[in-house]
């Protein structure tokens, strides 16, 4: 049972059920990036011994920042501008608005694939997937289509959360998660048949450990741990601040980190084999987008009619992991602008939706920008983000401690020091040093793409 407490000023909203708050926050953290990103990185990045490091980055700073976000949100029970200044001052203002342009510039960028998705899934649903997925890429990725699909996937987004966080969010996630569950393990035990998946899973996971030395590729698990949790955005603050005092935050921490993860892990057990059952291997190498759009429905459509129901089922899965995501972007702007700017939240909601479908309109009509969004605001911004949270939460707010201990379990009781001590001592030197070469990172994109 949830007991809201009374809000500072205004009654505040609420999620109505302790699954609805972790099923709403897993599907924030589960999305494209888990579906698209993990895989690739993986499969590039040393195998094996990056999810190793993965599995460590998420365990020393990402759950530990999840729990530094909770204990912000469930305390102030603001939004995430309200949530840092009532934490840190007005001094730290420029974080929560820092929150607000990277959680719109994900939003928009997303909203794009998703409309890409959208195409995919009713290709596969109307007509079966294209003989010639190059074409059919350059096709959907550009023009006019490719915008008003956009705008579809931000309605659709806007749509759920006008609803609130109960009636829209919860609802929603409750709904769609089990679906995508569902769907992703049919997909995995599926791909598992295909004739030549066991070189597939070789290909993602055999281990280099030289790979996961290199500073670059640390650099590169780090920020997929950040972006993949959705952390580091004000999602996380944003969510907790509908959360009731019982609820034990440690578990559910552990919980969104350990859900994310697998299904990131899973991902990739579907779409190697698909890729290497058809020989397609080689043009793996091309790009990540390459991998989604173009290899895997070229394999979908030489397998015929298994593959055209299959195909179908995955770019679903897709569109539910983005959309769930893209609820959990709105909601940090849409929160704002009802708490800070006292707007109802209908109307927060639909300017919040009309400035990312607008910041979309760029990678929308170009893959460059799109490039520049993903790599400013996904790379770059998240991990800011993040070092901000770390401080903050670290060095300046009270007792952080005292906000985990409500409502724990005596065993997370017992730990609840081990996080905020790995946010005020470890994160901060980590993450400097990741900043460090996501900075450099993103002046070479923009001065090679400029
Ligand atoms: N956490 C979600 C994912 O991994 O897909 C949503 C997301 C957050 C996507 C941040 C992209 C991003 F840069």
């Amino acid at each position: 049972m949830s007991h809201p407490e009374p809000a500072p000023s205004t009654p505040r909203e609420s999620f109505g059920s302790r699954m609805g708050f972790v099923m709403a926050a897993v599907g924030s953290a589960v999305g494209l990036g888990n579906m698209w990103r993990f895989p690739y990185a993986a499969s590039e990045g040393g195998g094996a011994a990056f999810v190793l490091a993965y599995v460590f980055m998420v365990f020393l700073i990402g759950v530990p920042i999840i729990l530094a976000e909770f204990a912000m949100g469930r305390r102030s029970r603001r939004s995430a501008i309200g949530a840092v200044r009532a934490m840190g001052g007005r001094l730290w203002t420029p974080l929560g608005v820092l929150f607000v342009i990277t959680s719109l510039m994900v939003l928009a960028f997303i909203s794009v694939i998703t409309g890409w998705v959208i195409r995919y899934a009713l290709d596969g649903l109307l007509f079966g997937f294209s003989a010639t997925p190059g074409e059919r890429y350059a096709d959907v990725s550009t023009g006019g289509l490719a915008i008003v699909y956009h705008l579809i996937a931000v309605g659709a987004t806007v749509g759920i959360v006008t609803f609130g966080v109960r009636r829209g969010i919860e609802r929603a996630s409750l709904i769609l998660m089990p679906i995508l569950f569902v769907l992703l393990i049919g997909l995995a035990v599926w791909a598992a048949t295909l004739p030549n998946a066991a070189a597939g899973y070789r290909f993602y996971l055999s281990p280099s450990f030289a790979d996961v030395l290199d500073p670059v590729v640390l650099q590169g698990a780090a920020s997929q741990a950040f972006l993949s949790l959705s952390v580091g955005m004000g999602i996380m603050i944003t969510y907790s601040s509908y959360v009731s005092r019982d609820q034990n935050l440690g578990r559910e921490a552990v919980i969104i980190a350990l859900s994310d993860f697998s299904v990131a892990f899973v991902a990739g057990l579907v779409v190697f084999p698909v890729v290497f059952a058809l020989g397609l291997s080689e043009e793996v190498g091309e790009s990540t987008l390459g991998v989604l759009f173009i290899s895997l429905p070229s394999a979908f459509a030489r397998m015929e009619g298994v593959g055209r129901a299959v195909g179908s089922a995955f770019f679903i899965t897709l569109i539910v992991a983005a959309l769930t995501s893209a609820v959990s972007l709105l909601e940090v702007v849409a929160s704002v602008g009802i708490d800070q700017l006292g707007m109802t939240r209908r109307r927060a909601t639909l300017i919040a939706g009309a400035l990312a479908a607008a910041l979309g309109l760029g990678p929308a009509l170009s893959q460059s920008w799109l490039g520049i969004m993903d790599q400013l605001a996904a790379e770059l911004f998240t991990v800011l983000g993040v070092l901000g949270v770390a401080v903050l939460v670290g060095w300046a707010m009270k007792n952080p401690e005292g906000e985990l201990l409500e409502g724990a379990s005596p065993t997370f009781a017992r730990l609840a020091r081990v996080p905020i001590f790995l946010v005020r001592w470890v994160a901060p030197v980590v993450l400097g040093l990741i900043a460090w070469i996501a900075v450099r990172e993103t002046i070479a994109v923009l001065s090679g793409s400029g």
